[in-house]
């Protein structure tokens, strides 16, 4: 059975004082209602991670993430952190290839291969988002494109590597606009990856990884997006800046 995970990604959004306001109403709401097996992660600015990391000391199933690294170990990177330096903290998640590192920082699939591999190599999980543009979409190249992206971060990986990775669809045209896929676009992308995935590391593997939709998901639209039987979780923005539609989102993972 694949693990269900349930992300929140805050992006650039909340002070110190908020960002643990926030973990406290997540961390509390999370152990009053939440009953099923998910793992919730919270991936919060770099510069939260060290005191966000007390916070979620007590909580078996809220864990700690980042929203990127750097590829380098160690150095002359001004401006960089290294995942031994998260690891240090207690980071266990890494997003890594969000589609506005892709657009705004021109960090490309072989950037991602070698972060994937330092984020592995640390002994953490990363989550590997990928999904296409509209345009790609609307010349129905789409599936082409993701499960290229799919290749080229991650197929130099060995099969016991690639079972440590999750996958993040995220169309860039649903991410934070409030269109989101329909359930059956999700699906469609999902078995599509799985099957891409299980071509090269055969079908029991493919089975064993997590692939999350991400993009625009609220608590009205993520029962039915969760209930694909390719979609094993969430990563989430804007509504995972609010304690309660993030943890009804989670609630929406069976
Ligand atoms: P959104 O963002 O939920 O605000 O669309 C998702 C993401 O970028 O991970």
């Amino acid at each position: 059975m694949r693990k269900k995970i349930v992300a929140g990604n805050w992006k650039m959004n909340k002070n110190l004082e908020e960002g643990h306001q926030l973990t406290s109403e997540v961390v509390n709401m999370v152990k009053d209602e939440v009953t099923s097996a998910v793992q919730v992660v919270l991936c919060t600015p770099f510069i939260h991670l060290n005191s966000i990391s007390k916070l979620l000391a007590g909580s078996k199933n809220v864990m700690l993430g980042a929203q990127n690294c750097s590829e380098h170990a160690s150095g002359a990177y001004t401006g960089e952190t290294s995942v031994s330096m998260l690891k240090s903290v207690g980071t266990q998640f890494v997003i890594i290839g969000h589609s506005e590192r892709r657009e705004y920082f021109g960090e490309t699939d072989a950037l991602f291969a070698k972060k994937v591999d330092a984020v592995l190599a640390a002994g953490m999980t990363p989550i590997y988002c990928c999904g296409e543009k509209l345009e790609v979409r609307e010349a129905n190249n789409h599936i082409k494109l993701v499960t290229a992206q799919v290749s080229e971060a991650l197929f130099h990986l060995s099969a016991e590597a690639l079972q440590k990775v999750v996958i993040a669809y995220e169309p860039v045209w649903a991410i934070g606009t409030g269109k989101t896929a329909s359930s059956a676009q999700a699906q469609e992308m999902h078995a599509e990856i799985r099957a891409h995935l299980a071509g090269k590391y055969g079908k029991n593997v493919a089975e064993e990884i997590t692939i999350q939709y991400g993009g625009s998901v609220k608590p009205d639209n993520a029962v039915e997006i969760f209930a694909q039987p390719d979609v094993d979780g969430g990563l989430i923005g804007g509504a995972s800046l609010k304690s309660r539609d993030f943890v009804d989102i989670v609630k929406a993972m069976k």
